[in-house]
């Protein structure tokens, strides 16, 4: 597989599975976009990712349209092309019963979530038509399609996710851009220190492989998924959960 060439935005790229996405798309041959809202992370992350190769950033809240359209033409006058959009950023949000949630804490995970992959294909979609090439890779999670307790939220914007994909897949068929979601279990980043202890024995207990996943894992899958090497598929849902899917 060979991203030589192109050019990759990864959303959410400061840490966890999308500064892991960041380096390994980088190792295909992509230079990179990182896209995130906490500059230290983002530092951080290039700080790392320093002898890899091309590296720009933007600081984008995701959730708001001015923040992304703003970021978008910034990224775009950099580069000039977004070739690969990888819809990674998301939050746990609380975990509570449905009827324990403030509709601010259930909004903001909707926000960020379902809206910003919304506000992110928005912005790139029309470039990968021009282009005539594109390839975007939404992060849903299992939690989309079995619906986990005390996260209804997260859940509910999963699922979000996975519909957004099936529907855009079908909309840019016959063209040569391939919109795909995958579905992780529980991975081994920061996000779990969002979740309360018993949220995360509840996932991990569900996974028959007995363990986490890691970022890496994940990143070679998204990797795959934003090459040539994906054809026929389209508008699809990918599994990556230790064997918790059933389907
Ligand atoms: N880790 C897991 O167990 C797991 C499982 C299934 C799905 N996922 C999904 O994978 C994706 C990445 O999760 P992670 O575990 O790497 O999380 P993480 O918390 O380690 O990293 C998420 C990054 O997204 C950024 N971000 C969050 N909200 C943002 C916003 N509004 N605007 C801009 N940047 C924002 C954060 O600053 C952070 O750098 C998320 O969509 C998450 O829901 C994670």
């Amino acid at each position: 597989m060979s991203l030589q060439g192109k050019t990759a935005l990864v959303t959410g790229g400061a840490r966890g599975i999308g500064l892991a996405t960041t380096q390994r798309l980088l190792k295909e041959g992509a230079s990179c976009v990182i896209w995130d809202r906490d500059p230290a992370a983002i530092d951080a992350a290039k700080a790392k990712l320093a002898d890899n190769g091309e590296v720009t950033s933007d600081i984008v809240e995701l959730a708001k349209p001015e923040s992304v359209e703003a970021a978008a033409g910034q990224a775009l006058d950099r580069h000039g092309h977004i070739d690969i959009l990888v819809n990674n950023a998301g939050i746990a949000g609380v975990n509570k019963m449905l009827w324990e949630c403030t509709p601010q804490e259930w909004r903001d995970v909707m926000d960020i979530d379902l809206y910003g992959v919304f506000l992110c294909c928005r912005a790139f979609v029309p470039g990968m038509l021009k282009a005539g090439w594109g390839r975007i890779v939404n992060v849903a999670s299992i939690a989309g399609k079995e619906g986990n307790p005390t996260a209804s939220h997260y859940s509910a914007a999963k699922a979000g996710v996975i519909g957004l994909t099936k529907s855009l897949g079908k909309e840019l068929a016959d063209t040569n851009i391939r919109v795909n979601c995958i579905t992780p279990a529980v991975i081994e980043t920061e996000i779990l220190k969002q979740c309360t202890q018993a949220h995360i024995d509840y996932m991990v207990s569900k996974i028959p492989m007995g363990r986490v996943g890691q970022a890496d894992e994940v990143a070679a899958l998204i990797a795959w998924l934003s090459s040539d090497e994906v054809s026929f598929s389209t508008g699809a849902v990918f599994d990556i959960s230790g064997g918790r899917a059933t389907y």
